[in-house]
């Protein structure tokens, strides 16, 4: 969709298309930081291990919101495309995000949604599992991604909740390749009514937030080097990094938010790199419920981290 013109009502066309530019010139950097690195590496070995091996190597990914689950599943998709043949879609790794609440019968028509068949709400629980099975050999799927795991778990009823768990595991058993479970840390306790799970999936990997360390300013640096300015935005200098990091506490949802409408400040600005203003700006818009006290740490010069995460404290308690 073309960006349309609304200059009377004060919107400027061609700075619109420019800030859009950017942004999405930041929200495609992906950064190779070592805990991504480690997890791409399991997933390859799943994969490769996997070959024509009649018990395929399946792993769990888990980590809290925003620490970058998708990101890698769906950076490891796109190394292995989809594409058309003459015979019909090849798909080398799917990837699938769990509904939530759902039903078996909710899980099997959304993984048969994304493998493109045509009636992926049609048929009974188990003519649809044989349908999984069926278009998984014709595509040739070599590696499947469940991801939001966790909306197994959302169903208050017990019996819903297992069927799911067990229909999932009846899959992994039937299907004959590798599959990765991804999801937020609480999924694990599916693990502990469903015994056959568990003993499938005891390859776990785990993503953390960063800590505020030299991992956290070599993300930084890289961030900075693949901005959409010509010069440097000094992301990773010690005194800004800090600042960065309070503002995000690690979540590279947060952090990379934080960047991302900070360039689009710095393109208004018709700036060279982001500066410490952007920042400020970016941050004010921000509305976390997680830290409803937390202090703008940008434009202060007195800012000090454990002050601030003290002052946080203390205002929480209240
Ligand atoms: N390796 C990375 N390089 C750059 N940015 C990243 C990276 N990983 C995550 N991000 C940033 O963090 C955001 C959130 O990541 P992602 O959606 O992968 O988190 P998630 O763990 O899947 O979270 P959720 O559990 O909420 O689905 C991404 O949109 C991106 O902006
Ligand atoms: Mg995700």
């Amino acid at each position: 969709m073309a960006i349309e013109n609304f200059e009377s009502f004060g919107l400027d066309p061609i700075l619109l298309s420019k800030q859009k530019e950017a942004m999405d010139k930041v929200k495609e950097i992906v950064i190779h930081h070592p805990s991504f690195l480690k997890i791409f590496q399991e997933i390859y070995k799943c994969h490769m291990l996997s070959q024509d091996s009649p018990k395929p190597e399946c792993m769990c990914l888990l980590g809290d919101s925003g620490t970058g689950k998708s990101t890698v599943l769906e950076y490891y998709r796109d190394k292995f495309p989809r594409r058309q043949e003459m015979e019909g879609d090849i798909i080398p790794v799917l990837l699938v995000e769990l509904p939530s609440g759902a039903k078996p019968k909710d899980v099997a028509s959304k993984i048969l949604l994304e493998m493109g068949d045509p009636f992926f709400d049609k048929g009974t629980e188990k003519s649809m599992k044989a349908r999984i099975i069926h278009l998984a050999e014709k595509c040739d799927i070599k590696l499947l991604f469940l991801d939001e795991f966790q909306h197994v778990n959302d169903s208050e009823n017990k019996r819903v909740k297992s069927n799911v768990a067990d229909w999932i595991k009846g899959l992994v058993n039937e299907i004959k390749i590798p599959v990765v479970l991804s999801g937020i840390p609480s999924a694990e306790s599916l693990f502990k009514t469903n015994i056959q799970l568990d003993t499938r999936f005891t390859n776990r990997q785990r993503f953390s937030p960063f800590s505020y360390d030299k991992y956290f300013r070599a993300f930084l640096k890289s961030v900075d080097e693949r901005l959409p300015f010509p010069a440097s935005s000094c992301l990773a200098d010690p005194e800004l990094s800090q600042k960065l990091y309070y503002a995000s506490m690690g979540n590279l949802r947060v952090l990379m938010r934080t960047i991302e409408v900070a360039t689009c400040e710095a393109v208004a600005a018709n700036r060279d790199n982001v500066h410490e203003n952007d920042l400020y700006v970016a941050f004010s818009q921000l509305d976390l419920s997680s830290r409803p006290h937390a202090v703008n740490p940008f434009n202060d010069d007195k800012f000090n981290f454990k002050v601030a995460m003290i002052e946080e404290g203390k205002k929480k308690k209240k």
